[in-house]
């Protein structure tokens, strides 16, 4: 049984995961802008996965009888200082998203919604798995420093992002 307040809670997340692909989608139009291919795959890729995490939102609302009400999407930034600049950015972005679902976890077990609780529990490892990846960059992007070959070349790498697509409803 859902309460108001976590049908609510779950819409809300749902709407953020939207501006999260909205989010890296500006980023990956910014990086095709000044000419980065590899890391607009990356932000494509990263859209796609996110469009994939509201998809899971909007299912399990749906699955427990609710209506999905959508939100309007706050605008995301255009511009960006740098690379770097981006991924910090998408590194803070995430680290909000994880203070997000932590929440949605706490108020679950506050209610003993033992079935939202588990439904959460995919995104909790999730995130995990996003702040390492957006450490694991901006790492290698602070060894680039201003050379601009090794940053090419790191485009290169991250040309070779591959979005896998998993069925909304199922575990990644
Ligand atoms: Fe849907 Fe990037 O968390």
């Amino acid at each position: 049984m859902l309460s108001k307040q976590m049908e609510a809670a779950l819409n809300d997340q749902l709407n953020k995961e939207i501006y999260s692909a909205y989010l890296y989608m500006s980023m990956s139009a910014y990086s095709t802008h000044i000419g980065l291919k590899g890391f607009a795959n990356w932000f494509m890729v990263q859209y796609q996965e996110e469009m994939i995490h509201a998809m899971k939102f909007y299912d399990y609302i749906n699955d427990l009888g609710r209506q999905v009400k959508l939100m309007a999407i706050d605008a995301p930034p255009i511009e960006f200082e740098s690379p770097l600049n981006m991924f910090e950015k998408t590194l803070k972005h995430e680290q909000f998203v994880t203070k997000r679902i932590n929440n949605l976890v706490d108020l679950a077990i506050k209610e003993k919604d033992h079935a939202t609780n588990i439904f959460l529990q995919w995104f909790v490892t999730e995130q995990v798995e996003e702040e390492a990846n957006d450490n694991d960059i901006i790492a290698k992007l602070k060894l680039v420093g201003k050379k601009g070959d090794a940053l090419l070349m790191l485009d290169r790498e991250l040309a070779a992002r591959v979005f896998t697509p998993t069925p909304a409803s199922q575990p990644a």
